[in-house]
């Protein structure tokens, strides 16, 4: 098939990519002409392992292309994906003024019958307000269709290629069989497509995140409690992960949930019923946790240290709001500094991928960034694990405590084995343990 994605962030390049990867002719359209043009060139914008030698590939081979102009990447495209952004707007409902100008780009230069895609993130009832600011425009018809994706950062490539499932939100036959072609290739693992209605599959999006976002502030209110009652939050996880209703997997406690879906999206389906005058208390209360539990480790360390920081030196290991990305949207360590600092401590930060993007765009100089690990613990007062990198698991315990000024560790992953670092003669601080 010809396929047309706009907009070339995260969610674009991963499914153009990938789509372009199965056999079909991809165009990806982006009004970002450095972006383009980098992208021509196989400099891909973001991190996510395996992507660049994905495009590379599909670049050379003739699949993949990528262009500014409308009129190029709509030409026979029998779909159109639309995936710019959807930032929160002013009322925390997401904005979609992208999206439908988006939308009419694409209702001017389409040639033919097209099934334009909600891609994007959306509130329900977007795809009719892409209808109606496409239908005074289109010389042809069309249908607009749902499609939320469910990718992870650091895993996007895998999930896009052998999803869990896939969520078509079609209104018409023919829309639904050309999508579900689309993905055939994608589910030959037995996996399903469930094709529904419209309003259905956008809503889906926004419950599958909640109700992973929710998970994860039930199991840090549990830690929480772990800790009065002198229990282990590890031990309660496996007990309670082993119900095959609840499932083992995302019951991790920690410092928050962060990126740039969970608190969008748990916003966003507040608003959304807001707006339909239905109060959604059990997600504000998980807005509530998430925001007391992203300062869990200052608390602890005032704890220790006494409310005033003066003088006192903070080794950060990790940025990201999790590991294999160097993305830092709403990631717990830009809480977590300020805290420190406005009570007179300085930071000192590494994470492998993102400390560029920390200090261009997030935390500039308000802390300092090492090369390495053991660079940033040389001569701090304590060790505080903020994202939980693979590399930062088992370091040369030996090592750190000679680095650290005195030994003391806030882990607020839960990754170091905690009998182990206390033997060593570390205090060690962690999350419900
Ligand atoms: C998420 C969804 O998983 C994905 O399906 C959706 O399409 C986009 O949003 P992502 O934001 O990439 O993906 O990150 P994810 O790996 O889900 O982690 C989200 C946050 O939850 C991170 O801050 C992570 O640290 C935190 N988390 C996750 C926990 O605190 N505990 C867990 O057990 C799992």
């Amino acid at each position: 098939m010809r396929i047309a994605v706009v907009g070339s962030g995260y969610v674009g390049l991963v499914a153009g990519t990938c789509f372009a990867e199965s056999g079909n002719t991809v165009t990806c359209i982006d009004i970002d002409e450095k972006k383009i043009n980098g992208l021509r060139e196989g400099i891909v914008p973001i991190f996510e392992p395996g992507l660049e030698e994905l495009i590379k590939r599909n670049v050379r081979d003739g699949r993949l292309h990528f262009t500014t102009d409308y009129s190029e990447g709509m030409k026979d495209a029998q779909v159109a994906f639309i995936a710019v952004g959807t930032p929160p707007g002013e009322d925390g409902g997401a904005d979609v003024q992208y999206v439908l100008a988006a939308a009419r780009s694409i209702a001017e230069h389409m040639t033919a019958y097209t099934v334009i895609v909600d891609k994007s993130t959306v509130p329900v009832g977007t795809a009719k307000k892409v209808e109606d600011a496409m239908a005074p425009i289109a010389k042809h018809e069309f249908d607009v269709v749902s499609n939320p994706e469910f990718l992870k950062e650091g895993a996007a490539i895998d999930d896009f290629l052998k999803p869990d499932r896939v969520v078509i939100g079609a209104n018409t036959e023919r829309a639904a069989r050309i999508m579900t072609e689309l993905y055939e290739p994608f589910v030959r693992t037995g996996n399903p497509i469930y094709t529904m209605d419209v309003a259905s599959a956008e809503l889906t999006k926004y419950a599958a995140n909640a109700m992973l976002a929710t998970r994860i502030s039930f199991m840090n209110e549990i830690a929480n409690v772990c800790e009065l009652v002198g229990a282990n939050v590890d031990n309660v996880r496996k007990g309670i992960g082993s119900d095959d209703r609840i499932g083992s997997r995302f019951l991790f406690s920690g410092i928050g949930y962060g990126g740039s879906c969970f608190p969008k999206d748990v916003k966003a389906i507040i608003h959304t019923a807001d707006k339909h005058g239905y109060d959604f208390k059990i997600l504000k209360s998980v807005e509530d946790v998430n925001a007391d539990q992203k300062l869990l480790m200052f608390r602890k360390i005032t704890q220790h240290f006494g409310e005033d920081l003066t003088g006192k030196r903070f080794a950060l290991w990790g940025l990201a709001f999790k590991p294999n990305t160097d993305d830092m949207r709403e990631a717990p360590a830009i809480v977590l500094s300020r805290a420190l600092k406005a009570a007179g401590a300085t930071v000192i930060a590494h994470d492998p991928e993102a400390m560029d993007e920390a200090r261009d765009h997030y935390l500039g100089d308000e802390i300092e960034y090492a090369a390495g690990p053991m660079e940033a613990a040389q001569g701090a007062d304590a060790l505080v694990i903020v994202t939980e990198w693979s590399e930062f698991r088992r370091p040369d315990f030996d090592a750190l405590k000679a680095a650290l000024k005195s030994p003391v560790v806030f882990d607020g992953r839960n990754i170091f084995p905690r009998k182990t670092v206390e033997e060593l003669g570390f205090t060690y601080h962690g999350v419900g343990r």
